[in-house]
């Protein structure tokens, strides 16, 4: 071979692997996330938060929506694993049943987030960081509001009982059991004369809060409150207290969680007297939570969002802040 060709060999050579260690390093993140569904104004602001997110951070995503399904998120993780994503983010929609599927994309090495919702799982290797709302605090929150309104309104004056309904939202999630726990907690310790006297899932959807709502009134009218675990199922039973012909948020005081623009507009219109802040608003963290990954950084195990509490006293004000 003559030198000159020789030379030329070798720039070549040199020429492709740079050009390949280039690639290497601009290799665009790719990452799953297993939605829950689309159940709530909140659930399908949190998927255009990571959606935009994605976009912004010039991350490819893979998303799919599992309809409320355990099974269909199942699914989605294992398609994630075949095509061997950078990161997994899952919201589950219920806590238990995950530690066979969460041990597959262990053994797979790719690194798994849960999102919003935790899961019941003793070994906690299966993760390496939970990002969303502390939901426990969430249901102290509104029993502490409620506790302060009733007693401002002078409608409790600690002596006759208070008959609460509550509308729960999915069966076996992390919100329904936690915002339960949550205002149970601070109802046993500091109002013996509340009564849980009706509680049922509304499945954290409009149609079901306005069914159960309409039966609750069916089957008993003395009620004062009505506590739902998410804005849209309290919207639904607005409607069906509406209906009854009794005054939401009159009548009977209305407090829900979520914090979304269909809940502030019913506090305007004087419906719904309170909501608990629990933000969708996780794209930007989680698309900075895969790119920390992807560098080998080390996240935190416990991502909290911090939250609000708001009522109708500001709701006219909140509004135009409000981003969902
Ligand atoms: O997990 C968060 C809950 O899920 C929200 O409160 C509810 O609206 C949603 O569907």
């Amino acid at each position: 071979m003559k030198n000159w060709t020789r030379i030329l060999l070798v720039l070549t050579i040199v020429m492709l692997v740079l050009s390949v260690g280039t690639f290497a390093a601009t290799k665009k993140i790719v990452v799953g996330y297993a939605q829950i569904g689309a159940e709530s104004e909140w659930r399908t602001a949190n998927t255009r938060s990571v959606q935009q997110a994605a976009i912004d951070a010039d991350i490819q995503l893979l998303f799919v929506d599992a309809q409320q399904k355990q099974e269909n998120q199942i699914k989605a993780l294992r398609t994630f694993i075949a095509k061997k994503v950078d990161v997994i983010f899952l919201a589950p929609v219920v806590e238990s049943g995950w530690g066979p599927v969460l041990r597959e994309v262990k053994q797979a090495k790719i690194p798994l987030v849960l999102v919003d919702r935790n899961v019941d799982e003793k070994d906690s290797s299966l993760w390496v960081s939970h990002m969303g709302a502390d939901f426990v605090k969430e249901g102290n929150k509104a029993a502490k509001w409620l506790g302060d309104y009733l007693k401002a309104q002078k409608i409790d004056d600690g002596k006759n009982q208070i008959n609460i309904v509550e509308l729960q939202g999915t069966v076996g999630s992390a919100p329904a059991i936690d915002r339960k726990k949550g205002f149970e907690d601070v109802m046993k310790a500091e109002h013996s004369n509340w009564k849980i006297t009706r509680s049922q899932t509304g499945n954290f959807t409009r149609a079901e809060g306005k069914a159960v709502m309409e039966a609750f009134l069916k089957a008993d009218k003395d009620i004062q409150v009505l506590y739902a675990h998410n804005d849209d199922m309290a919207l639904g039973a607005i409607q069906a207290i509406e209906e009854a012909g009794i005054q939401p948020g009159k009548d009977i005081v209305v407090l829900s969680i979520d914090a979304v623009k269909g809940a502030f507009q019913a506090m305007i219109d004087g419906k719904l007297n309170c909501t608990v802040e629990c933000s969708p608003l996780l794209g930007p963290q989680m698309m900075q939570a895969a790119e920390d990954i992807v560098a080998k950084k080390k996240l935190p195990r416990e991502i909290w969002t911090i939250e609000g509490v708001f009522d109708m006293t500001v709701a006219a004000k909140e509004f135009p802040n409000r981003q969902y």
